[in-house]
């Protein structure tokens, strides 16, 4: 058992502390929780295999589930990746920094573990301050997956991060709740396609728009289950995820649909999670958000607070699946199972 402290980043002075105590321990091959802007992450040395299976120990993450490299400038890049001169460039430069991973092929320096063997590799600079400091002092490229144990909920609070991992890390770094609340989209580039593996706030709309030359594409399988002995395009769709104690039922219908079928648990110990403008017609508990951009950030938490809770079911609405409604579903259908309530 470690002694988890937490840091706080209120102050110049209290940030500078807990940035100079997170990358002290980074170079000493610990792991860090982390804010960044999209979730809070699990942070160590990529650079180094001992390191990096500490994250999987503390996560009990499968082996064979690989890991983001997060980066504070292109300089860092370098012995990471093999860069073309190709599409990848041009997302760089139009989303970084910011909530976009892009699979790069591998180069030398990437330690096997952090890829799962894959001879690709997926980095991402993120936007958020505290991260781009921490990453900075470490002067280091650190790798780190969501700072949740393997299955639940992604964490956007340092608390969600202490109550999931209390004892397995020395340090977490308080930066508030994240700006996004989704994890970053993951896109994959093959001659003039761009692929959305995960999606999440830059919207497939968003990449068109900024790389008009290319073809932006979804994987189907961010919206479906794998079918059996299926090869994923990223691993991490194989896995069981964001999943809380609570059952999700996932309802496609209006929100008018929605509530009359809450309401139909109104003797059973659920929750609505949706839209305020529909809620004072749920005679059962509800998380209200107020519009998508709000949904989004609020939907791990909301998830987390059931639990909290005790409540046995959550019912929510799917969103369409434009925009950021793409994001939303692909992880409220894992959080569900894939089992989609059709009104
Ligand atoms: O916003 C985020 O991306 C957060 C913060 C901490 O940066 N990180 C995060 O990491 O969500 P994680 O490990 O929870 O999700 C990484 C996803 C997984 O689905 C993984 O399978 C996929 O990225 N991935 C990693 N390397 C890959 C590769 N070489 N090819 C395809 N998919 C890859
Ligand atoms: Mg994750």
């Amino acid at each position: 058992m470690l002694k988890t402290t937490v840091m706080r980043t209120d102050t110049p002075e209290e940030t500078k502390a807990a940035v100079k105590a997170a990358a002290i321990l980074i170079r000493q091959g610990e792991v860090v929780g982390i804010p960044t802007e999209t979730v809070y992450g699990l942070g160590a040395n990529a650079l180094s295999p001992e390191a990096v299976a500490k994250i999987f120990v503390a996560k009990g993450r499968p082996q064979n589930n690989p890991l983001i490299v997060h980066v504070a400038d292109l300089s860092m890049l370098d012995g990471l990746i093999l860069l073309e001169d190709d599409l990848r460039k041009r997302l760089a430069e139009a989303f970084w920094p910011g909530p976009l991973t892009i699979i790069f092929p591998k180069g030398k320096k990437i330690p096997a573990c952090v890829t799962a063997g894959l001879d690709t590799v997926a980095i991402r600079m993120p936007s958020h301050p505290v991260a781009r400091a921490i990453i900075r002092e470490t002067g280091l490229p650190v790798a780190a997956p969501s700072a949740n144990l393997s299955g639940k909920p992604s964490t956007t609070t340092a608390d969600h991060v202490r109550k999931d991992l209390d004892g397995k890390i020395s340090l977490i770094v308080d930066g508030g709740s994240c700006e996004v609340g989704l994890e970053s989209t993951v896109v994959t580039v093959k001659g003039d396609t761009v692929t959305v593996l995960r999606p999440g706030c830059i919207t497939v709309e968003m990449i068109r728009l900024a790389l008009p030359e290319a073809i932006v594409e979804v994987a189907e399988e961010t919206l479906r289950p794998l079918k059996e002995g299926e090869q994923a395009p990223s691993p991490g769709m194989m896995y069981k995820h964001y999943s809380p104690e609570a059952r999700v039922l996932l309802c496609e219908g209006t929100p008018e649909q929605t509530v009359a079928f809450a309401n139909t648990y109104v003797d059973k110990n659920a929750v609505f999670i949706g839209d305020v403008k529909v809620c004072d017609k749920v005679r059962i508990d509800t998380m209200p958000y107020d519009g998508s951009r709000d949904e989004a950030r609020l939907i791990f938490d909301d998830l987390r607070l059931a639990d909290e809770k005790g409540y046995e079911y959550v019912i929510v609405g799917q969103s369409t699946n434009d925009g950021i409604g793409l994001a939303i579903n692909n992880r409220l259908l894992r959080a569900a199972g894939f089992e989609v309530i059709h009104l």
